[in-house]
């Protein structure tokens, strides 16, 4: 079943497995690519450590999804804030564009430079805000976006800090634009693809979900983690950032409670969810995931989370 966003992705479903940073590797985005999603590569996707250079690891995984999928695949270009310079994202845009890939998720507020090297390029724009507002919506269509994700409070990650929820963050965009616009946030079975389209997005934006599949490099220790939590376990570290609990995580929640305005670098400084997710130590740094990790109850394979996902698209 096609709609527009299965035609302007030329995928067989309208869902995008979201970056997951170190956790996305060429692995996980093949497999999505070829049960007919659009793959997406994370920063740092397929790097072990920070020793390793991350513009040949990019360049290496990108040739290996190439060879393990004919299907579309993207690239995750992560904006500074506006003002800063650009010149990583520009780094990454450049190379990728040489290597053939078509498709950009671009996340941050919209950068007219990058924005309109894409579309010269003749590739795909998929915008996506981390804190989504109408406003910067229609300026990310107005500089050329084909897709808007609409991610609400609820996702893995880094969080919106405004706090809308994925239930009123998704209609409010949908009546901003009228490009189509992919639900984030919290969907992790069906019924959250369904609402979604119930709110009038036309598919899906996925991460969290795909961090407990057996393609996914999650840790095992972490997936484990994963399997056993609730959304009870999650404690709000600093105004953009939610972790399971361990020590050091109630630690910065404390001092997030108590006003220190530092937590978010704090995480930053300890590896991001490198340490805990990546190579499961699982008391070193951050584990994330959406609110909805009570949905995640078994490790399916990628094709077999995606046909349940999209089961109403056969
Ligand atoms: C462990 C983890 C790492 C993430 N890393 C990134 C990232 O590097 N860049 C980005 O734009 N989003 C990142 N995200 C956000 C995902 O893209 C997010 O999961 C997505 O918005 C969908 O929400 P969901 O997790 O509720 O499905 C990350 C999320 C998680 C859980």
């Amino acid at each position: 079943m096609k709609n527009r966003v299965t035609e302007i992705l030329g995928t067989r479903y309208p869902l995008i497995q979201a970056p997951l940073n170190w956790l996305t590797d060429a692995k996980m985005v093949a497999a999505v690519a070829n049960a007919g999603g659009l793959g997406t590569f994370g920063p740092n996707a397929g790097r072990d450590s920070l020793d390793q250079n991350s513009m040949e690891v990019m360049e290496n995984q990108i040739k290996t999804a190439q060879h393990l999928t004919k299907q579309p695949i993207a690239m995750t270009l992560g904006l500074n804030p506006q003002g800063e310079e650009q010149s990583y994202a520009h780094k990454v845009l450049d190379r990728s564009l040489a290597l053939g890939i078509t498709i950009f998720m671009v996340g941050g507020e919209p950068d007219a430079e990058i924005y309109h090297q894409i579309k010269d390029a003749g590739a795909t724009l998929i915008a996506r805000s981390y804190n989504p507002t109408p406003a910067e919506a229609q300026r990310q269509v107005e500089l050329g976006a084909d897709l808007i994700v609409a991610t609400g409070y609820d996702e893995g990650g880094v969080i919106p800090v405004h706090g809308v929820g994925t239930f009123t963050t998704v209609p409010r965009i949908v009546d901003a634009v009228s490009v189509p616009v992919l639900a984030a946030g919290g969907i992790n079975d069906v019924r959250g693809v369904r609402a979604a389209l119930a709110l009038g997005a036309e598919g899906v934006f996925v991460g969290s979900r795909f961090m407990v599949t057996q393609e996914s490099r999650t840790a095992p220790a972490a997936k484990q983690k994963l399997l056993a939590s609730s959304a009870d376990d999650l404690l709000l570290v600093a105004p953009n950032q939610r972790s399971l609990a361990n020590p050091r995580m109630a630690e910065l929640a404390d001092r997030f409670a108590a006003g220190d305005h530092t937590t978010f670098q704090a995480t930053r400084k300890l590896g991001g969810v490198r340490p805990a997710m990546l190579h499961g130590d699982l008391e070193a740094g951050e584990v994330s995931v959406n609110t909805g990790v009570d949905l995640i109850r078994d490790e399916p394979r990628v094709a077999d989370l995606i046909a349940e996902l999209m089961q109403d698209f056969q």
